[in-house]
Formats: structure tokens, C-alpha cells, sequence
């Protein structure tokens, strides 16, 4: 069966629908940053100098090793447009759009599918696969995986790329490789959508050694990326917005809880566990339409079957204040009453 690697959350939203399928904070961006935003001088050119400086100095890292790019997206198009891949594995189930950046640049894809519970196993991917692309943590199974496994994946004569496009889910991001620079060829890519409400803006940045960022900057157009993402990314790297976020870090926790409390007395339903980021990967067997019945009464969910490693049984939710945590699980439970 071919999977729609193109299929992404905001698909399954429509009016009315409680938008339980996208993994954006919901209630973004602040009103601060609203402000900051529309007062950026539109008329001139876009210039990284200040967003590359302030990423830098969040992460630790020289201004030659950032690169600021259109979203996370851009950056997977420009790793599979930069990068001559000999054997690129892709580790599933995650995101599919590095699959779909490196098929669409003419690369084959082997995938390294972790079963349940999810969690790395670094013996899986083979020695031999000179690229490799995993999440942490990952989208849709939440798991955030061990740094030291993680980086035990890195070895000279291979790229390493980390999407941690949700490593401000977790406070302090204790797993995160972003500051790591002894480790040979290890790409990290970081996103400003999820954790700031952003996803129209398209603000991102990869964090790589200084000739990698070098390569991947010779296949990013002229300007890709616009002067109010580069004071977008200015902004959020600050060590106030830092901390906003390590404060948003430990609500979520507190409201993902709650909403795997909810749901754990529901026999039909199991979570996969160690869930760690803004949504939750649930599995319910025997109830093949249990998306759409949802859907019937106000509840968009993403669907899991579009992710390699998963199948129809699987739904990815999100988490959300306690009012709608609470008022979900009841519909839930009457689907399956
Ligand atoms: C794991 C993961 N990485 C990256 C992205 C894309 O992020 P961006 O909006 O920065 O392109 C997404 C979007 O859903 C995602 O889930």
C-alpha cells in the first residue's frame, strides 16, 4: 500500500470542528510578538545578520554554523537538494516530509520503522546508511528519545539530522543535540511554528557544522526567508522568550496528563507511552471509524494510517486546555459506549 506522504493535519480541519488534528500551541502567537511583527519594515530587503547572531548565542553555537530557512520544512527540501545521499534512511514513524524532500530531490529511501513502544533502537539503522532522519521528539508518537542514543547514531562519513521541531515541549529540552558540536555531521533543525503559533510565517533554522550550513545556503534561494520570520526568530531566541516557553513547557505536561488520565480508564483506547510533546498517539482497535465518527460530532483528529509504521487504529490528538480535554473525552465515550 503506498502512503500519502503529502497528507498533513490541517487537512482534517474544517469550520466548526474542534481542531484537535494540528500540533500548533493553540491561542499563538502572544500579543507581544503580534506587535513586533507588524512593526518590521516591510520595503527592505530581508538580512539574517541579527536572527543568525541571536540563534547563535540561544544555542551556543558560532553564527557560521546557523542557518535561518523557510520553516523546518525548507530545510529538509534543502538537506535532499544539497546532500548525494548513498543509502538515506529515514527513521518511521515521523513526520513525512523528510521522506518526501528526499524523494522528490531523486534519492531512495530506506525506512527504519520502530515498533511499538517507539523508542530508538540505533542497532536498526544500518552502519552502511551514510544519512539518517529521525524526530525528537517525534511527531506523531510524542516519544523523545535518549540524547546519548541519539547521538550515538553520529559517525564521520554520515549525516545525522534531528528534527527538533518540538524540543521546547520539554522543559529545558534535556534530550536536545542543538549545542553539540563535537558530534560529526549532525544537522539540527529547530522551528518556530509549534511553540510560538507561527505556522504562516515560516520561520525556522538548521544548526550544523560550519561547511555543511555552507553547502546547504548554496541551494536556499535569494531572501527565502522573510524579514518578519528573521525578527520572529530574533525575538524567541531571547532568554525572555526562553523562558516563556520553559513556562509553557511544564503547563503542557500538566495538561497532557490530565488528558491521558481521562482517556486511561477507557478500555478501548491505549496511548503509546512517554508521551513528551503537544499531542498524544492513541490507539483504538476494533473501531475503524472512530476518526470519522469524531469528526461527526465537532472533533477533528489526525489520522494515523498516512504515517509508515502506523495503521488506521492509530489517531494523533492534541493536547488543549482542560474545558476541551474534558468535553473530548466525554464524546469519546459515548462513540464507544
Ligand atoms: C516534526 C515536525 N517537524 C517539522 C515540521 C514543520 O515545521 P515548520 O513549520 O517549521 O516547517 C512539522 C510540522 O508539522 C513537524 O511536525
Amino acid at each position: 500500500m503506498t502512503i500519502d506522504l503529502d497528507h498533513h493535519g490541517d487537512t482534517e480541519l474544517a469550520p466548526g470542528l474542534v481542531d484537535l488534528a494540528v500540533n500548533v500551541r493553540a491561542g499563538m502567537p502572544p500579543r507581544w510578538l503580534r506587535d513586533e511583527l507588524a512593526a518590521v519594515d516591510l520595503a527592505r530587503y530581508p538580512d539574517p545578520t541579527a536572527a543568525t547572531e541571536a540563534v547563535a548565542a540561544r544555542h551556543g553555537r558560532d553564527p557560521s554554523e546557523v542557518l535561518l530557512t523557510a520553516g523546518a520544512a525548507e530545510a529538509f527540501v534543502l538537506i535532499a537538494r544539497a546532500l548525494r545521499p548513498r543509502q538515506a534512511v529515514v527513521v518511521h514513524p515521523q513526520f513525512t516530509e523528510p521522506e518526501a524532500a528526499l524523494r522528490a530531490a531523486g534519492h531512495e529511501v530506506n525506512r527504519c520503522v520502530l515498533a511499538y513502544p517507539f523508542e530508538l533502537a540505533p542497532e536498526l539503522v544500518p552502519e552502511s546508511a551514510d544519512l539518517v532522519m529521525l524526530g525528537n521528539p517525534t511527531n506523531p508518537t510524542s516519544v523523545c528519545h535518549r540524547s546519548d542514543v541519539v547521538a550515538s547514531l553520529a559517525r564521520p562519513g554520515r549525516t545525522l539530522v534531528v528534527d527538533e521541531a518540538f524540543a521546547e515541549c520539554v522543559r529545558g529540552e534535556p534530550q536536545s543535540l542543538a549545542h553539540r558540536r563535537d558530534l560529526p555531521g549532525l544537522i539540527v533543525l529547530r522551528s518556530l511554528t509549534k511553540t510560538w503559533g507561527l505556522a504562516g510565517l515560516r520561520a525556522g533554522y538548521v544548526l550544523a557544522p560550519a561547511a555543511i550550513v555552507t553547502a546547504l545556503r548554496s541551494a536556499q534561494p535569494l531572501w527565502a526567508v522573510s524579514s518578519p520570520a528573521l525578527r520572529a526568530a530574533v525575538l524567541c531566541c531571547q532568554p525572555v522568550a526562553v523562558a516563556e516557553a520553559a513556562r509553557w513547557a511544564i503547563e503542557l505536561q500538566r495538561e497532557r496528563e490530565h488528558l491521558l488520565a481521562r482517556l486511561s480508564p477507557i478500555d478501548e483506547i491505549r496511548a503509546a507511552p512517554g508521551a513528551t510533546a503537544s499531542f498524544v498517539l492513541l490507539q483504538a482497535v476494533g473501531h475503524p471509524g472512530l476518526r470519522e465518527s469524531l469528526r461527526e460530532r465537532g472533533y477533528a483528529v489526525r489520522r494515523g494510517d498516512t504515517f509508515p509504521g502506523l495503521d488506521q487504529t492509530w489517531l494523533r490528538v492534541a493536547v488543549r486546555d482542560r474545558a476541551t480535554t474534558d468535553l473530548f473525552v466525554e464524546t469519546l465515550k459515548e462513540i464507544l459506549k
